[in-house]
């Protein structure tokens, strides 16, 4: 059993998320940190909101509000959203409370100490008309690395290079198409190049271990080639401070949003064990060299977990070749395993919310079921390569995998028992069919586990479902319900036990994927319903004297363990209603007209 840190990227509260997001970070997380559990190790799943940076602001402008206000509405949407899909956070929270100020700041400071925080004059950009800085990823231009016409000025999206924005041929502000302006600006800049070697150093060791995505490795090894200082704060008015005299009270200087949004897990992990009353529980997961953690985002997040994190990480441990002592809070660990997802896209195109090529999770969840998203995410989902998000695919997906595969073998399972028993029946003289079926669902949790351990939820769910298949099979092959004389109750009897605890083992392999269904599953089997322990969101006060807010939190100990189970002979079984909603033909043409993509458009 490990101590493993399931941490899980901070979506921004500059809006609702959408699916793309939620297949990028959210799922994945969550089947992960359930299997996890399951498998007897000791998870802490943090998260939260984040809320700095020029997003926020931007959507706080064009709302009219302050940027507090906007993410504050966000923040408990996106909180609302996540429980809905059944995330099962140990801690959600966000990144405006002082506590998370603390941390990084203390952050800050203890890499600054160590010498990797270097102030530099730069060149940084203005816009003309409003004398306001215009950030780099709000500044578009040609990539002078490889010519894409769109690049932005943090990064290029083509070849995935860091950029600073007066690299850009032909720069323009994406917020109202005028030429910035460049003026001379004083900064700090984490000294990459001093970690380079370290991080070199720590992505070998990472690769031999084997188990990182192809993708992720070598785009990380990639880009620590071109690797350069890279500019920790900036010229605006929303975020931290920058902990330093002559600095602190400068209203237009703040800490850079991706260097206070990825100490969030750090943050969090510490604010979750002061919320426990055991303050220094987040070291286990933190300081014990054996810990484990996994980092879940979506693609675009690549290089702010595969480069910049585990460089504060470095240099607040100071693992550089500066040198240098780590602060209070000790040697802390560098990501075990960067997992990213690729690009989801919807029917062919990438989501816009602009031109409303979208679906978001409220709206999703109002009207499908949530296991529903969650089985085609896990099924169809971006994992290591882009994937398309189609209507049509997902009404057959639900109908023809969900429902006629998984939900029709619990259904007829319980109707057989409930109609012939009442109750589920004992079983004597197993056959071989018999055996040979329960020896292939209890050599799946290996199978399934071993590829969930590694985070291969496509191949896992399939699994999975292959042995559904092979239920099914069973029934089909064994014809329980031929056996109608006094003469063949017995062997009826062993059918139906067979069958409900090999139904029983899939409902528990499919669990980390399905979990609110489960629960349903639990219950037509004659259980109470409680299986896959939920999430809840609790509103708290905050813990240095802030504003309250909501978090999302749970107690996850009761997950079930990862091992197929005997079924209770007697336990009553009754007439069972669906656990899945069977979709109709027409939602692929009402959601096609919803997003004016469709026929009608
Ligand atoms: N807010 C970022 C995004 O939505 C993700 C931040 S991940 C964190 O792309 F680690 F920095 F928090
Ligand atoms: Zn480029």
């Amino acid at each position: 059993m490990s101590k493993v840190l399931s941490a899980v990227a901070w979506p921004y509260a500059n809006g609702p998320r959408h699916i793309g997001h939620v297949a990028g970070f959210g799922v994945p997380s969550d089947v992960f940190s359930r299997y996890m559990r399951m498998a007897g190790h000791d998870v802490l799943m943090v998260s939260g909101t984040d809320e700095h940076g020029t997003p926020i602001l931007v959507a706080a402008d064009a709302a009219g509000v302050a940027p507090r206000e906007l993410a504050d509405k966000n923040n408990r949407l996106i909180v609302e959203d996540l429980v809905a899909l059944g995330l099962s956070y140990d801690l959600f929270t966000r990144t405006t409370t002082p506590h998370h100020y603390t941390v990084v700041q203390e952050m800050f400071t203890t890499v600054h100490r160590n010498g990797y925080m270097v102030e530099q004059t730069t060149s940084g950009a203005i816009s003309p008309s409003t004398g306001r800085t215009l950030p780099d990823r709000y500044i578009e231009g040609t990539c002078p690395i490889c010519g894409y016409d769109a690049a932005r000025g943090d990064q290029c999206d083509n070849c995935g290079n860091q950029l600073d924005a007066t690299d850009l041929i032909n720069p323009r502000s994406k917020i109202n198409g005028e030429t910035p302006e460049f003026v001379e600006t004083q900064h700090f800049f984490l000294d990459l190049p001093a970690l380079a070697d370290a991080l070199g150093a720590w992505l070998d060791e990472r690769e031999a271990s084997g188990t990182w995505r192809p993708n992720v490795i070598r785009f990380s090894q990639n880009i620590l080639a071109g690797i350069r200082p890279r500019a920790m704060t900036r010229d605006i008015d929303w975020g931290i401070p920058i902990p330093l005299d002559g600095w602190r009270d400068q209203p237009t200087k703040r800490l850079y949003v991706w260097f206070d949004a990825v100490i969030g897990y750090l943050s969090a992990s510490i604010e979750w064990a002061r919320r426990t009353g055991d303050p220094d529980a987040w070291r286990q997961w933190w300081n014990e060299p054996e810990a484990l953690s996994y980092y879940f985002m979506g693609k675009d997040n690549i290089v702010f977990h595969s480069q910049i994190w585990p460089a504060e990480l470095l240099a607040y441990d100071g693992r550089g070749s500066r040198g240098g002592q780590p602060g209070e809070y000790g040697d802390l660990n560098l990501p075990t395993e960067v997992v990213s997802s690729e690009f989801l896209t919807m029917e062919g195109k990438q989501f816009s919310t602009s031109r409303s090529v979208v679906i978001y999770v409220r709206d999703m969840l109002d009207r499908y079921q949530a296991d529903a998203l969650r089985y085609f995410i896990c099924a169809a989902g971006p994992e290591t390569s882009d994937s398309d998000f189609t209507w049509a695919e997902f009404v057959r997906r639900t109908n023809g995998e969900l429902v006629a595969g998984w939900g029709n073998l619990v259904n007829r399972t319980a109707t057989m028992i409930h109609k012939s028993f009442g109750e589920i029946p004992a079983a004597t003289n197993l056959i071989d069919a018999d055996n040979a079926l329960l020896a292939t669902v209890s050599e799946a949790f290996d199978v399934v586990g071993d590829l969930l351990g590694r985070h291969r939820f496509r191949q896992a769910v399939a699994e999975a479902m292959r042995v559904v298949g092979g239920v099914n099979r069973y029934v089909t092959e064994q014809e329980p319900y031929k056996l109608k004389e006094p003469g063949e109750r017995e062997r009826l009897g062993t059918i139906l036990h067979v069958t409900a605890r090999a139904v029983g083992d899939c409902n528990t392999l499919l669990s980390p994927f399905l979990p609110h269904s489960s629960n349903e599953v639990h219950r037509v089997l004659g259980g109470d319903g409680v299986f896959q322990p939920m999430p809840r969101i609790d509103e708290v006060d905050d813990l240095d004297g802030g504003l309250g807010y909501p978090i999302i939190t749970g107690d996850y100990s009761t997950a079930p363990a990862w091992q197929p189970r005997p079924v209770v002979v007697g336990t009553p079984i009754a007439k069972p209603a669906p656990v899945f909603t069977k979709l109709d033909a027409s939602v692929v043409d009402d959601e096609l007209a919803r997003l004016r993509v469709g026929p009608g458009a």
